[in-house]
Formats: structure tokens, C-alpha cells, sequence
């Protein structure tokens, strides 16, 4: 993973990493590490995946990296994150303090982005990434972070778990 002004070598990068890793869960973690690592204004990276059979849907926190949240389950009707899992679309927020929907982990965090984990058409979970800075996530950052969705996806599809 390289500085934010490579992110296309930063994606060829991960592609080889999922191929490298056995599970989704490695690949996961191995993505939060590098995410926050590496991106400077990624201030709090997360997969939050479905719990399975839970009823009502219920969003659980799987690998992060960043300051505990208190928000380790999510209602599909509440926060950006129920938001994205419910529409399976991506959601970018520029100033959280403006989104009526936003479920605050950190006094600090000004904007976020959440993008759905789909396998077989079906979300099963997303990946949360939180920032210190408005307006942190450009269409660059999205095509990443969807990016690394989709790989985390497709993982699952082949591995099973
Ligand atoms: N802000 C999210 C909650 C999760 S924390 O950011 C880690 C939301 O509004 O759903």
C-alpha cells in the first residue's frame, strides 16, 4: 500500500494480498492494518458483517484498527452504517455533524464512508472507514475502499469463511 497519491498500485497491491491469505477473516484484518496504516486520514477502519440469523438484521464489528467504538452492533435502521447495509449503495458522508443519521464513535471523526460487502449479490456486511478531516474521501478513496470490499467479498465467495 502506497502513499494516497497511488492508489492504484496500493489496489494491484491488495489484489495479490487476498490471493495470498487463506480465509476473509486474514484478508479483513490485513486490511484494516494496512488501510490505517498507510492512509494518512483513515483515522478508524472497520468491517462491520451480519449477524448471522440475527432477527431483527443486526450489523456486529469484526477487525479494526483505531480508538474502541461504542457502537460494536448496528440495527440495519440506524447509523450511515444501517444506511449502506440496507441500500446496499455506498455511502459518503463530508460533515458527519450534518447527517441526522450519524452515530458518533468519536468526537473527532468529521467525515466517513461506508461501502456494502456483497456475496452473491447479497450484502453481508461493509467496510467503515472514519476520518479526523471533512471531506476526507474522494471518488480515489472510494474506488479504494470499494475496491477492498469487493475482495473481501469475492474472498468469502471462494474460502467460505
Ligand atoms: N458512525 C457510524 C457508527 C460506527 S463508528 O463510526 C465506528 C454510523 O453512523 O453508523
Amino acid at each position: 500500500m502506497p502513499a494516497p497519491d497511488k492508489v492504484g498500485e496500493g489496489r494491484k497491491d491488495l489484489s495479490e494480498l487476498a490471493q495470498a491469505v487463506p480465509t476473509a477473516r486474514d484478508l479483513m484484518q490485513k486490511i484494516v492494518n494496512l488501510l490505517h496504516d498507510r492512509m494518512l486520514k483513515y483515522n478508524w477502519v472497520g468491517f462491520y458483517m451480519l449477524e448471522p440469523g440475527a432477527q431483527p438484521p443486526m450489523l456486529a464489528l469484526g477487525a479494526f484498527e483505531g480508538a474502541m467504538t461504542p457502537h460494536t452492533r448496528i440495527p440495519l435502521n440506524q447509523g450511515i452504517c444501517g444506511a449502506a447495509a440496507s441500500s446496499g449503495q455506498t455511502v459518503v458522508v463530508d460533515d458527519v455533524s450534518k447527517d441526522h443519521r450519524y452515530l458518533a464513535c468519536s468526537l473527532e471523526t468529521k467525515s466517513e464512508i461506508v461501502v456494502p460487502v456483497f456475496v452473491h449479490g447479497k450484502v453481508v456486511g461493509e467496510l467503515d472507514i472514519d476520518s479526523h478531516f471533512p471531506a476526507a474521501f474522494t471518488s480515489e478513496d472510494q474506488e479504494l475502499v470499494e475496491h477492498c470490499a469487493m475482495l473481501v467479498g469475492k474472498k468469502l465467495e471462494t474460502s467460505g469463511r
